[in-house]
């Protein structure tokens, strides 16, 4: 009896430990992701916003989003970024997309990104599922 009262115990120790890990960052678990749970369908509507000044395939008033996941920030040879994008140091991932979104002036200061940002969580996952979807998609976003 004893020794499967002690593995009870520590199963549930083990359950509130790697609990406690995955919620360490303190961020919720939608944003905090690598592969981001948003919708994509709904993020390419809320894109329209982006497209004032983005689009996918080529540079615009803002850079091209084709291959953005993975790319260093600032780092297109053809896009005149300011100084703050080449010099942050970010690779574009879920995350660090994430945290841009939220404020882009505020963790990018000096950016030339002249856009609010989504205080809404779920419109910055939505938006973020899109920009994965068509990251590598030959249709939208060909090669080169
Ligand atoms: C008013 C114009 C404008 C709007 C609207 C806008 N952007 Fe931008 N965006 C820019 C400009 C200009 C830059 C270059 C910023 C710099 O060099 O500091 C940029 C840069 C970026 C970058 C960095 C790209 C890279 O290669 O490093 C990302 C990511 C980005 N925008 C995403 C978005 C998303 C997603 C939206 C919509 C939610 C959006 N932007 C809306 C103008 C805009």
């Amino acid at each position: 009896m004893k020794p499967r009262w002690r593995s009870a115990v520590y199963a549930a120790i083990l359950a509130t430990i790697t609990g406690g890990c995955g919620n360490s960052s303190g961020t919720d678990a939608v944003t905090a992701s690598r592969q981001p749970k948003g919708d994509p369908v709904r993020g390419e509507q809320l894109y329209q916003q982006c497209a004032a000044c983005h689009s996918l395939a080529s540079n615009a008033t803002g850079p091209k989003h084709c291959q953005l996941i993975g790319r260093q920030a600032g780092s297109l040879p053809d896009f005149d970024f300011s100084p703050a994008m080449r010099e942050s140091g970010l690779i574009w991932d879920a995350q660090t997309l994430d945290e841009f979104l939220t404020s882009p002036i505020s963790y990018v200061s000096g950016t030339r990104m002249g856009f609010a940002g989504f205080s809404d969580a779920e419109d910055r996952a939505d938006v973020i599922a899109y920009l994965y979807q068509v990251n590598e998609d030959p249709a939208t976003c060909p090669a080169g």
